[in-house]
């Protein structure tokens, strides 16, 4: 059995993502790293420890990250609308009684990989703050991890935070780009592939727990984002972070390209994903760009009905 870390900046997906993440078989969940992102740091972590207590995985620890770029979180004003006020759709869990631990996300990170080595798969969903610095204090690292399976970029489709840029790499483009210069096994599960996975509101009919219909509304509020600001998705939300949790269970069920790719870091272009050779980039990234849909979607639904229904 792999053993699992997921990087996440608590949204409603990630959430989705977690809850799928803890019914796969081959993976031990060891921890949680906090991303600022769709929420600030200290949001990040709380959202985080609600949603595993939800889950009945108290057990499962949360480690604070990186605070943000230049200590602060300048996303949140733009995912307020995505992902409600806390970040969960307005929607109100109990409220988790403990704390994230002292130790940081960069030592929990460094410490897991010493130990499992390449059995340890990393999973990340938000932007790439605390792989960056991960790699930057102990670039030593490098040659030890396993997998890393990342939500974010997108190759042949339009993006969803700018024109031509996906939100995960466009809220921290130096760290993608740096990320992806490092030579590391990346997996990228993009907009490529998770605008092709949608969940329905009959899908969520089924969730009928205490804890399936507060995931049911908090779902339900991203539904409603996506009828307001995505024209391609109308009465549906879809599956980024599950996307790349799905991934990690089939990978089979994915084709992908492997090359060295490029973030584009100034103007119009800021925080694009290309495919860049001959400029010394390591072509060790694997950008998937098919999914068998019905495969994919039934795994998701499957799993979210084991804990929900
Ligand atoms: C990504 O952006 C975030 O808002 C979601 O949680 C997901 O990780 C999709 O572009
Ligand atoms: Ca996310």
């Amino acid at each position: 059995m792999k053993k699992l870390i997921m990087d996440v900046d608590t949204g409603i997906d990630d959430s989705l993502a977690l809850a799928y993440a803890i019914t796969l078989e081959n993976y031990d969940l060891i921890g949680i790293t906090a991303a600022f992102g769709n929420v600030d740091q200290i949001s990040s972590q709380k959202n985080a420890l609600t949603i595993l207590d939800s889950l009945g995985r108290s057990d499962v620890k949360v480690y604070p990250g990186q605070m943000g770029i230049e200590g602060n979180n300048p996303y949140v004003s733009s995912s307020l609308h995505v992902h409600g006020p806390n970040g969960l759709g307005g929607v109100e869990f109990a409220q988790s009684k403990r704390k994230a631990e002292e130790i940081s996300a960069i030592e929990f990170l460094s410490s897991s990989i010493e130990r499992y080595g390449t059995e340890l798969v990393i999973y990340a969903a938000g932007p790439l703050a605390n792989l960056a610095e991960l790699y930057r204090v102990r670039p030593d690292l490098v040659k030890k991890t396993g997998k890393i399976v990342i939500m974010g970029g997108s190759l042949f489709v339009r993006g969803n935070r700018t024109p031509i840029a996906e939100s995960n790499i466009y809220n921290d483009p130096e760290d993608a780009a740096f990320l992806f210069s490092l030579g590391l096994d990346i997996v990228l599960v993009g907009l490529d592939v998770t605008e092709k996975l949608i969940l329905t509101r009959n899908d969520m009919d089924l969730w009928t727990s205490d804890v399936g219909q507060k995931f049911r509304h908090m779902t339900e509020f991203y539904i409603e984002f996506h009828n307001r600001c995505e024209p391609n998705a109308m009465e549906v939300c879809f599956l980024h972070d599950p996307a790349a949790v799905c991934y990690l269970d089939h990978p089979e069920y994915f084709k992908t390209l492997t090359l060295p790719v490029k973030v584009l870091l100034s103007g119009y272009e800021r925080g694009r994903t290309i495919a860049s050779f001959r400029e010394g980039i390591p072509e060790t990234t694997h950008f998937c760009i098919e999914v068998d849909k019905i495969k994919a979607e039934k795994a998701m639904k499957d799993s979210w009905l084991k804990l929900f229904g």
